[in-house]
């Protein structure tokens, strides 16, 4: 008789347990068996270049109101509808205007959300009911996969429950939403770290409604000056609520690295626990989570850093964020709203 290798707990006496049974795992680098199973109208969270996303058939309303039930977001919050290519632009678009196309063809894929008016070939439950789209083609090698592979667009906001800090890696999405999901697509930790960019299109110029991975500059190179800054105007995305992006601890955002120093020394004189965010010299008493180099470094790491934050156990996070030019904006403006938070 063959030697038994592996002894299958609970396995009648005597009886080999090899092979050993599957382990059921939902976390997985196939990107096939990701589109089979947003096929089958189940949910999937991808790696993007931005942060994981939560993603479902964009065509099945059934499918769109999963994800808002395990996110726990309200209806009317919309998501942002993926596809593997600038097709998205007619397929779930109506009338888009040429610097649509002109924006797609320079900055897809990649981390701009295009705003459009809806098509019909997106359910009306994936924009909460908006007459208008965002759309955008992100630029990960396995989620193009597995958006080639499925064929339609994917309806997908940030893999977080609602109102907490973006996941930039796949245990990030297990941390906040464990069995919620059936599948997550590990692409390793995300090379960007903030959000896509949204640009709404559906007016007369330009409006920007969140900062993020495409630097406002490079917008106004492409489309003129007439970019308008609309992230706290009436015009702004729903859902972009000033108390968003927030980890546990509260979050406190300094001018300059004196000022944080002074503020978390203060703060731990007290007895809280301090985490301090930037590039700021070590305070006594607190723990410093200093971002890689540049606005681009501190974007990749804002979001694990607020996360580490909360895994020490950190009462008050106190953060220098970086000059406000390219990504600098879009991690001021993480840092300003999970502030709001508190
Ligand atoms: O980088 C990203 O954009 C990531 C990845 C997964 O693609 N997605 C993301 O989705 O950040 P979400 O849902 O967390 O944030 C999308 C924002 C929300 O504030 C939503 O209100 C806004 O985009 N939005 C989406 N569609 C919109 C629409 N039709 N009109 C106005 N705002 C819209
Ligand atoms: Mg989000």
């Amino acid at each position: 008789m063959r030697a038994c290798l592996f002894v299958r707990s609970g396995a009648p006496a005597g009886r080999c347990g090899y092979p050993p049974p599957a382990m059921p795992t939902r976390l997985t680098t196939d990107p096939d068996r990701a589109a089979r199973a947003l096929a089958a109208g189940r949910l999937v969270a991808f790696p993007t270049e931005t942060v994981y996303g939560l993603g479902a058939d964009a065509e099945s309303a059934r499918a769109v109101a999963r994800v808002f039930a395990a996110k726990g977001r309200p209806a009317d919050h919309p998501l942002i509808v993926h596809g593997a290519d600038a097709g998205v632009l007619e397929r779930y678009g109506r009338d888009a205007p040429g610097v649509a196309r002109t924006l797609a063809d320079a900055l897809w894929p990649g981390p701009l959300t295009l705003l459009v008016r809806r098509g019909p070939g997106v359910d009306p439950a994936a924009t909460g009911g908006r007459d208008t789209v965002g759309l955008r083609v992100p630029a990960h090698p396995l989620a193009l996969a597995m958006l080639a592979r499925f064929g339609r667009g994917v309806a997908a906001p940030s893999a977080n429950r609602f109102g907490r800090t973006s996941p930039t890696t796949a245990a990030h999405v297990e941390d906040d939403l464990g069995d919620a999901v059936d599948v997550v697509l590990d692409g390793g930790p995300s090379a960007v770290g903030v959000e896509s960019t949204i640009l709404d299109l559906t007016g007369p110029a330009p409006v920007l409604l969140r900062s993020g991975g495409v630097p406002l500059e490079a917008l106004r190179e492409l489309v003129g000056a007439d970019v308008r800054r609309g992230e706290g105007g009436p015009a702004r995305a729903p859902g972009m609520l000033e108390a968003h992006y927030a980890p546990r601890a509260r979050v406190e955002v300094h001018a300059d690295a004196a000022a944080a120093a002074r503020a978390a020394a203060a703060h731990a004189a007290r007895g809280a626990r301090v985490a301090v965010l930037g590039h700021v010299p070590d305070v006594p008493g607190t723990v410093t989570l200093r971002p890689a180099d540049g606005a681009a470094g501190y974007a990749r790491d804002l979001y694990r850093m607020l996360r580490e934050a909360d895994r020490r156990g950190a009462d008050v996070v106190v953060a220098v964020p970086p000059p406000p030019a390219g990504l600098g904006l879009a991690v001021a403006d993480r840092l300003r709203r999970a502030a709001a938070a508190g």
